[in-house]
């Protein structure tokens, strides 16, 4: 079978033509039923029709995936319950189900603002499957706000709510703008690097803008997927033209010139830890385990070298919010006031 490569396809029939078991990762955004307006496909089924429809493609999907394979799903309210019963009868065992929260929520008029979306994480067999821990760890509140010694270096694995990923709005830098609903990268990074190892196989069903195919490009997995929409296919293939791996270059020795896929992932570390440059600045060891993270994460990715503390703390500094280009995070904790007393006097000099 090609790897590494996208397909203008009905995935149901072209899955179903395939050999079972070659996917080790499956990650599904299906079209929502809910009005949308994509190029080629009506999204707006009965719901017979849909649900009939969500069967079919759920269980060519777990047809594609191997015994360890693993099956993530994302979803609005309106047929959550039924993709998580779809789950169980297919025979995939759930392991989370997590709620993405996200900023920048959709308007309503007369009810509460939708910002969240469903993701379903299932495996095929519970006993064996991967999930790479150490590579999607963030700090845990003792280290950020408490400063508590005792706190784990190594961080906590992430809470099954996630806000620390924000939509991809029209105005984004992120966004491609040939596609109506893209996906943040950073929420796939998680998903794939938690989930799938160095030589594995990501599949994406309803690839769309080729989010999932770009970030298991940057992480090193072997990627493939389907799509029926020809100008959506065309897309695809010129983002994927332009995603190199993060492994692509080693770290440089200078501070300011960094590779920008070794950026991104930097800026992606800072919001998933949710700490201001600020806390980072008046504490040393937050600094130190953060850079552990953010090594520890280039190293998953293929990156032999490491970067040092005090160049991950040059870098954060050039890119401060004042000149908007790191997320905006969220500090549990009154930010110091005045200006940042570095504790250890000396060290960035
Ligand atoms: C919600 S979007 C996926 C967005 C994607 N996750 C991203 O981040 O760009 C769903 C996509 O599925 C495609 N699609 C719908 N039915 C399909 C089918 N049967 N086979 C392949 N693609 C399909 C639509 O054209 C649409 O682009």
């Amino acid at each position: 079978m090609e790897l590494d490569t996208v397909i203008n396809a009905d995935c149901i029939k072209w899955l179903n033509e395939q050999p079972k078991g070659f996917a080790d990762l499956v990650f599904a955004d299906p079209p929502f039923n809910i009005g949308y307006q994509y190029d080629v496909y009506e999204d707006k089924l009965a719901y017979d029709e849909y649900y009939k429809w969500t069967n079919k493609w759920m269980k060519a999907c777990v047809r594609a995936l191997k015994d360890t394979g693993t099956f993530w799903i994302a979803i609005g309210d309106e047929y959550a319950a039924e993709i998580r019963m779809l789950g169980r009868k297919l025979g995939l065992t759930l392991r989370n189900w997590v709620i993405w929260h996200y900023t920048f929520g959709q308007n309503t008029k007369r009810k509460f603002c939708r910002s969240h979306a469903h993701l379903f994480y299932f495996v095929r067999d519970p006993k064996v499957f991967t999930f790479n821990e150490n590579a999607i760890r963030v700090f845990s509140d003792r280290q950020r706000e408490y400063r508590d010694k005792r706190a784990n270096p190594a961080g906590k694995l992430p809470n099954d709510t996630w806000s620390e990923f924000v939509r991809v709005c029209g105005t984004f830098g992120e966004r491609e703008g040939w596609h109506p609903c893209q996906m943040p990268e950073t929420l796939l990074l998680r998903i794939i690097r938690s989930c799938s190892k160095a030589v594995d196989t990501v599949f994406d069903p309803f690839s769309g803008s080729g989010t999932t195919l770009a970030a298991a490009k940057r992480l090193g997995r072997h990627w493939l997927g389907t799509e029926m929409s020809p100008n959506y296919i065309q897309g695809i293939r010129d983002r994927l033209k332009n995603t190199r791996p993060i492994a692509h270059c080693e770290p440089f020795a200078n501070g300011q010139d960094w590779p920008a896929e070794h950026l991104a992932e930097l800026k992606g570390v800072y919001a998933e830890e949710s700490v201001a440059t600020t806390l980072l600045y008046e504490n040393r060891h937050l600094l130190e385990a953060f850079t552990e993270h953010f090594n520890r994460r280039l190293a998953e990715a293929g990156v032999k070298g490491k970067y040092e503390s005090h160049q991950v703390w040059r870098q954060l500094e050039r890119l401060r919010p004042k000149c908007g280009e790191l997320p905006r995070v969220k500090t549990h904790v009154a930010e110091p006031s005045g200006k940042p007393r570095p504790l250890d006097a000396g060290l960035f000099e």
